[in-house]
């Protein structure tokens, strides 16, 4: 079943214990807890600069995630003081978020999975806030507008319909939980938003898994003909080669496919993506920005990559034969051992982050990308480590996406 996974490299390494997860998160609840007041009212920027994040307002893609530790943070706190500050400070970045989407600002993109599940869904199932519950459904209104029926997909940004802009990313797989959720929560008589998601995964499926089990970053559909143009790449280090992290949200976007869908050849699509993602892993389990490089190469690393890989892993094996499920949820255990020996930021004074190399977007002779954040925290990378250890000890947690 697992036969084209490498398992001989990652035999040796070991699983994280209860024990370990537990003090792993633990030193993240401290971390976010130590910087909180600095965000109180504002955001992390999506990436820190040597080590440290500036206060930035609620724009762009990633806020979400921020919001989303401090959920995290919420559920697992040791003490109820630190809980109810916790609470607090998710109350009010709730308050963000409310305005954000009712005044549209930066919204003009498909990314309000991203910043309004692990923020609104979340405050609204752990708190039952119904502000949170609206501002997350005027989201999901926002995401659906970015519908494009030639070709049955969510324009990821730009101008809807504009030629050099039709397309569709790999990424945005992880933004339809937030249609279902919102298909559900407004007992939807049309189910518009579910059947807006299921249009969009069944065209992603259909087109962003290359032969050799790599994936494309984004591809640009005809506007004429609705049928795939052609594949590119942004943050990646070319067109056909497999930018880590796309490869890792392919990961976690086709167990959510499997998931939201119910559909068998969505299992057999997640086994490809994530053995090609193992395989290309270097020893100590932590990928290169793009999976191209690997040991020697002298490659900056994306560690974001490996726990969004880890959390997709956990997710799928939810839904997997024991044997199967048991293999995959050993394998996210050991990157997340990895992680946390060896990447995660151990003394909070001196890195603003959890997660420690990550990459955001790196240049490339042949890729078009503002460079930033190279070795660096990145927002996602520390919300999907304290996601993948929370997995790890709560096995039957109320998943936020
Ligand atoms: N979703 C954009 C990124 O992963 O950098």
């Amino acid at each position: 079943m697992l036969k084209w996974i490498n398992e001989a490299a990652l035999k040796d390494y070991p699983a994280i214990t209860e024990a370990e997860a537990r003090e792993a998160l633990s030193l993240c609840i401290s971390g976010v807890l130590h910087y909180a007041e600095d965000f109180a009212d504002r955001f992390p920027y999506a990436c820190s600069k040597n080590g440290f994040y500036e206060p930035v307002p609620n724009r762009g893609w990633t806020t979400g995630f921020y919001t989303g530790q401090i959920w995290l943070a919420y559920e697992n706190a040791d003490t109820e003081e630190d809980r109810e500050k916790l609470l607090q400070y998710g109350r009010r970045q709730v308050e963000s978020f409310d305005e954000r989407i009712r005044k549209k600002i930066d919204v003009d993109h498909h990314d309000m999975g991203f910043l309004y599940t692990p923020s609104c869904v979340a405050a609204y199932k752990l708190t039952g806030s119904e502000k949170a519950k609206k501002a997350a459904i005027l989201a999901a209104d926002q995401l659906v507008s970015r519908f494009q029926p030639v070709g049955e997909f969510l324009q990821a940004w730009g101008e809807m319909g504009a030629k050099d802009n039709y397309r569709f990313i790999i990424d945005c797989l992880l933004n339809l939980p937030l249609l279902y959720w919102a298909d559900t929560e407004t007992h939807s008589s049309d189910h518009h938003y579910r059947e807006t998601a299921e249009k969009h995964i069944h065209t992603a499926m259909r087109y962003v898994i290359r032969e050799d089990d790599s994936t494309w970053h984004t591809i640009f559909m005809d506007p004429v003909t609705g049928k795939f143009d052609h594949g590119a790449t942004c943050q990646g280090y070319q067109d056909g080669s497999a930018w880590a992290r796309g490869q890792a949200w392919g990961i976690y976007g086709t167990a959510m496919a499997y998931r939201y869908t119910g559909r068998d050849d969505y299992i057999g699509y997640f086994k490809r993506v994530t053995a090609y993602f193992l395989n290309h892993l270097p020893k100590d389990l932590c990928p290169c920005w793009d999976l191209t490089f690997g040991d020697g190469d002298g490659e900056s690393r994306d560690s974001s990559s490996a726990v969004i890989a880890a959390c997709g892993m956990l997710e799928m094996s939810r839904f997997l034969p024991e044997t199967e499920s048991l293999t995959y949820t050993g394998i996210a255990k050991k990157l997340l051992k990895a992680m946390a020996d060896h990447y995660s930021v151990r003394d909070i004074g001196k890195a603003g982050g959890r997660l420690l190399h990550g990459t955001y977007s790196k240049k490339s002779p042949y890729n078009t990308c503002t460079p930033e954040g190279v070795d660096e925290c990145v927002l996602w990378g520390d919300y999907y480590y304290m996601e993948g250890l929370n997995r790890v000890l709560h096995p039957s947690w109320n998943v936020y996406w």
